[in-house]
């Protein structure tokens, strides 16, 4: 049977189970695909917990996941832009932690032949966050940005975005993460108490635009430096948000498979790349969302719901 991560009741990651389910199939104007990789995000952690209970109340039994590549298993009529056997990779709302996924085509796109499953997974979740938050702060050339919590999954993508720009970016992190930057072109500042002052150090002429993946008091070190409002986003702070007018673009903001394959594009040529801080079967996804809750990381953890090894041409 068809395996899926589910939830009956709020909680912690042991209220997570992974259920049988039926193998869905494709109806019209739909695609059936076999998952092989499904990333982790934080805010499945709130979901989960019922954090966002209000706002985004769960359907018991709820599934998980949302990011994730894998093969077109099947597809309904009207669907011409895909095939069974098409390495694809998108965005399942809820349910992209399974072997089977039915998602309309508006919510795949090719991936590279080049591009990692694990990697591919990543791109329409953190991807998207930080293809959004970048484009809302607009990098040039020769500025100088401030990504916070750069070794994280949104983070270490969005840093890398703003040096593809030309700008010279200042990411904050752990000292344990310091050299992980420096080796991806990001020079790096320890977060916590003193930030502003670390940062007016390290960019003496200015900072010029901040992108906050992490909250805390980012937006208003951001402010406190003189960064302009218009110049500063934030993905973690929503009162910041209201109360400074800053922007909250987000993955929503990003939610276009022209944007994913632009990034599927730039990892498969090498130009971004998406740091695999680990991957776990999809038997261990209750260790996989202890581990993500820890909040330190180097870049992405991600779901093996296939073997990896047993798709070929991925390299792990
Ligand atoms: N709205 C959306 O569409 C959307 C989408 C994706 C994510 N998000 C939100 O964006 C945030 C980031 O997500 P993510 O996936 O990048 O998280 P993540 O991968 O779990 O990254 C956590 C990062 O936070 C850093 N960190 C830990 N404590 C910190 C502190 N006190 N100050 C500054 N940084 C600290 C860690 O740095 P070290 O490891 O170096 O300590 C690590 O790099 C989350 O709040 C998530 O919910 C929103």
């Amino acid at each position: 049977m068809p395996r899926a991560v589910r939830f009956s009741r709020y909680g912690g990651p042991e209220v997570l189970e992974i259920a049988e389910v039926d193998r869905p199939r494709a109806g019209h104007g739909q695609v059936v695909v076999e998952v092989v990789a499904a990333a982790l995000n934080p805010g499945e952690i709130g979901i989960r917990e019922g954090v966002f209970a209000e706002i985004w109340p769960a359907r018991f039994p709820e599934g998980q996941g949302n990011d994730f590549a894998g093969r077109v298993a099947e597809t309904g009529d009207g669907v011409p832009a895909f095939a069974p056997g098409d390495e694809v990779l998108g965005f399942a709302p809820r349910a992209a932690q399974a072997d089977f996924v039915v998602v309309g085509p508006g919510a795949l796109t090719a991936k590279p032949a080049g591009l990692g499953w694990a990697e591919a997974a990543s791109i329409a979740g953190a991807g998207a966050t930080a293809w959004a938050g970048i484009e809302a702060v607009g990098p040039r050339p020769g500025e100088t940005v401030v990504v916070s919590a750069a070794a994280g999954g949104v983070g270490v993508l969005a840093a890398q975005l703003a040096r593809l720009r030309g700008a010279t970016v200042i990411g904050t992190a752990s000292e344990g993460n310091f050299d992980f930057l420096r080796d991806l072109g990001i020079r790096p500042v320890a977060y916590g108490p003193g930030l502003a002052d670390r940062l007016r150090s390290a960019a003496p002429d200015g900072i010029d635009a901040y992108v906050d993946t992490f909250g805390a008091s980012n937006v208003d070190v951001a402010l406190a430096l003189g960064v302009r409002p218009d110049r500063i986003n934030t993905i973690a702070d929503g009162l910041a948000v209201q109360r400074h007018g800053v922007h909250s673009a987000a993955q929503e903001q990003a939610d276009d498979p022209a944007i994913w394959a632009v990034l599927a594009d730039l990892v498969a040529k090498g130009e971004l790349t998406v740091p695999i801080a680990a991957v776990y079967p999809l038997e261990r996804v209750r260790d996989a969302y202890r581990d993500l809750a820890t909040r330190h990381v180097r870049g992405k953890r991600v779901l093996a719901v296939k073997p990896l090894s047993d798709f070929e041409g991925d390299h792990r």
